[in-house]
């Protein structure tokens, strides 16, 4: 596929810094910032520019119809939580959503982590108040330590550096499951962890993989030579994170050899959040010259006339698989807030992607004083989702949510019945509440029933 962004304004990797910038940390040593960036600019790319492209091209039958865009993975990655099992677990319920979507909707499932680079976190208040005293607000491992002391909330430029060896050894291991067995479709009852598999959704999930064994079987039999077939021992898994800490993303920019396009080697796919994406401002400047697939976040407070102009920056030459629409309305709102909005992208001529991050417009801080979600608006803003495409003839292309391997109680309901008071027990997020491997696979037998009822 060749690049067809073509930058505007004499787009280069630092021309945003001539633009407002929302969101940057207050680094307290400019110096040490710098010297961070000049290391972080030499060191090698974390994805190849051909391998965005690839996920920009299946990025494109998403937008055409012909497939779905599972996105999933941590609110914000930790440096604390970093071990090969919860790598393997994270992707262990992304492959096995992947398998109930596929299996249940017969849609391919284009997979993109959250994972690998997630490390900053826009805030909606740059202080917080603790025990009287005002600290800085925790913005992600990539620039400071979640610990609530003044100290552990200072910026740490050497943060950036460590951000980015982790990305590395995660990419590593997530390529070795991927391409070296552990995705092999023979591994399919393999996925389900022991938690998961005693329980409803665990068994639902047996039953599909005791069907495609069969299916495997029935193939070898025919003289069908499985070993050769790629696609079945092999999964392709991108990664994504926000285009946040806009000098991180600079530094890992790159020119691609082949094509002469900017990629930003960071993710094969960056996005924009709602809370940075002003039309004249650095973030959409920034992933405007990139040639990566791009995505933003649609809150309830966009107009069409401002989404389809989010549309133009960001999609100039109007081409499928370029620009994801990650669309996070609330559970209630969802359903009436789209249709305009996606009436006038359609109407605009930019083929997006319309997906829905049902996660972030349901968050609530419980009597306890902890963040969480209802697993039931979870499930609501989807369904509100996927009646508003149906009324505008949209594809609906994708989720996108946050969500762990492990089971954890940080968000409410579900077969588990979590309630308030088990907040308490198993809560290790360091910014917003995941569905747990129970919660996580419930919700693709839901989705995939909403695929299927078409
Ligand atoms: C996020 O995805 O973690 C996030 C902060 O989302 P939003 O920008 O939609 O609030
Ligand atoms: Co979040």
């Amino acid at each position: 596929m060749p690049d067809t962004v073509k930058p505007v304004n004499d787009w280069t990797p630092t021309s945003w810094r001539g633009l407002p910038a929302e969101q940057q940390p207050e680094w307290p040593d400019e110096h040490a910032l710098e010297q961070s960036l000049k290391a972080l600019s030499t060191l090698p790319p974390l994805v190849f520019a051909g391998e965005a492209r690839a996920l920009r091209k299946s990025l494109a039958e998403v937008a055409a119809g012909q497939a779905f865009l599972l996105q999933a993975g941590d609110c914000a990655e930790s440096f604390y939580d970093f071990t090969a099992d919860s790598i393997r677990d994270k992707l262990k319920v992304i492959l096995q959503m992947a398998v109930v979507l596929t299996y249940g909707a017969g849609t391919p499932v284009v997979k993109v982590g959250r994972i690998a680079g997630q490390f900053a976190k826009p805030r909606t208040t740059p202080y917080e108040d603790v025990a009287g005293e005002q600290i800085p607000a925790f913005r992600g491992h990539m620039v400071n330590d979640d610990a609530p002391t003044l100290d552990a909330r200072r910026p740490d430029p050497a943060r950036l550096i460590a951000a980015y060896h982790q990305s590395a050894s995660t990419l590593n291991l997530l390529r070795a499951f991927t391409k070296g067995g552990f995705a092999d479709l023979s591994q399919v009852h393999m996925w389900n962890q022991q938690f998961v598999a005693s329980s409803r959704e665990g068994e639902r999930y047996e039953a599909i993989a005791a069907e495609i064994d069969r299916a495997l079987r029935f193939m070898t039999a025919c003289g069908i030579d499985l070993g050769s077939e790629e696609s079945l021992r092999q999964v392709d898994f991108y990664t994504s994170h926000e285009a946040l800490v806009l000098g991180y993303e600079e530094a890992l920019t790159r020119r691609d050899s082949i094509t002469g396009g900017w990629y930003d080697t960071s993710a094969h796919l960056l996005w924009c959040g709602e809370r940075t994406r002003q039309l004249d401002g650095a973030h959409l400047h920034f992933l405007s010259g990139l040639n990566n697939p791009v995505a933003a976040k649609v809150g309830p407070g966009a107009t069409p006339e401002d989404l389809v102009a989010l549309c133009d920056i960001l999609d100039p030459a109007r081409e499928p698989g370029r620009l994801t629409l990650i669309s996070r309305m609330g559970s209630q709102r969802a359903e009436h807030l789209l249709p305009p909005l996606q009436r006038a992208v359609r109407d605009s001529g930019h083929p997006v992607v319309w997906t829905c991050d049902p996660m972030h417009g349901n968050t609530f801080v419980s009597e306890g004083g902890r963040k969480t979600r209802h697993f039931d608006d979870v499930l609501s803003e989807i369904s509100g989702f996927f009646t508003a495409c149906r009324a505008t003839g949209t594809w609906p292309g994708g989720v996108h949510v946050e969500l762990t391997g492990d089971s954890v109680t940080e968000c409410l309901g579900g077969a588990e019945e979590i309630v308030e008071d088990d907040l308490e027990l198993r809560y290790t997020t360091t910014c917003d509440p995941r569905l747990n491997g129970r919660q996580s696979l419930d919700l693709a037998f839901r989705v995939a029933e909403l695929l299927r009822a078409g």
